[in-house]
């Protein structure tokens, strides 16, 4: 096997980084892609740090045996907590969707202004966000605000019902008087609910997913390793690690993924 044939190894806690797995199937189509979801174990945002980095490693060792050429950490939580042991254990390249996060948001505001961050409680109160910020464009004013209930709802399928709109309601509505320029999604599964969370911001504030930042950094990644696959029609395989018929159901309603069958790998 070529290694631009190996695939890249994505992986979250459920189906938020299908996002991002999204994104590289549209921007990438000739590569093999490799999904995997810990639905066994999900959220990773109310867990302590030593459990992020416990289960992200077994899940990195696992894709690592895949021989993957890349790997995608499409958790903003195991970004936050888990990057520097994951890449200690890892050797292929691995990518966080923080960066690509931070990146586009400074270049969404090039004058600076007001940002808020949203995410778990667990990459809030890492702060990872706020120090990428800080390094990258100083001149923003950043606020960091936990949505703890965003990630059950999703992975309840309820993105557009009523609690949905409540929830967003409840955590944002207070920042609105705020002068807020720019809201950052920083957890994989709230572009599911990013029509929710706009509405409750107001027309006049930026919504920043970091989904196709981090697709564009892979790209670019693979490019300058010599690793791109420029074939046709690249194979999708889905992992996780409990209640494969639910993640495929969820990820057809949801976003329109047709996972075929989902493999089960137990801990
Ligand atoms: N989607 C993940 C994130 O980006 C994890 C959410 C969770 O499991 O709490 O943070």
């Amino acid at each position: 096997m070529k290694d631009s044939d190996r695939p890249v190894g994505i992986f979250d806690s459920g189906l938020g980084g299908l996002t991002v797995f999204k994104a590289l199937r549209d921007l990438l189509p000739g590569e093999n892609l490799i999904y995997f979801g810990d639905t066994a174990r999900v959220p990773y945002g109310t867990k302590s740090a030593q459990a992020v980095i416990s289960f992200s490693s077994e899940i990195t060792r696992f894709l690592l045996e895949r021989r993957i050429k890349l790997l995608i950490v499409a958790c903003n939580t195991a970004s936050s907590l888990a990057l520097d042991e994951i890449r200690k254990i890892s050797p292929v390249p691995v990518m966080g969707v923080i960066k690509p996060g931070v990146d586009a948001a400074a270049a969404a505001l090039p004058h600076g202004g007001r940002v808020l961050v949203t995410g778990t409680t667990a990459t809030v109160n890492s702060r990872a966000y706020s120090r990428a910020l800080a390094a990258a464009a100083p001149a923003l004013d950043v606020t960091e605000k936990a949505c703890p209930l965003f990630v059950p709802i999703v992975e309840e399928g309820w993105c557009s019902k009523p609690v949905a709109a409540l929830v967003a309601r409840e955590y944002l509505a207070p920042f609105r008087r705020r002068k807020i320029d720019a809201l950052i999604l920083g957890c994989t599964h709230y572009p599911m609910l990013k029509r929710v969370i706009a509405r409750v911001m107001g027309p006049k504030v930026k919504i920043v997913d970091s989904a196709r930042a981090a697709a564009l950094a892979a790209r670019a990644e693979l490019e300058s390793r010599g690793l791109l696959n420029r074939g046709r029609r690249g194979a999708s395989e889905f992992v996780v690690s409990d209640a494969p018929e639910r993640f495929s159901d969820l990820a057809g309603r949801l976003l329109g993924i047709r996972t075929g069958r989902v493999a089960v790998k137990r801990f």
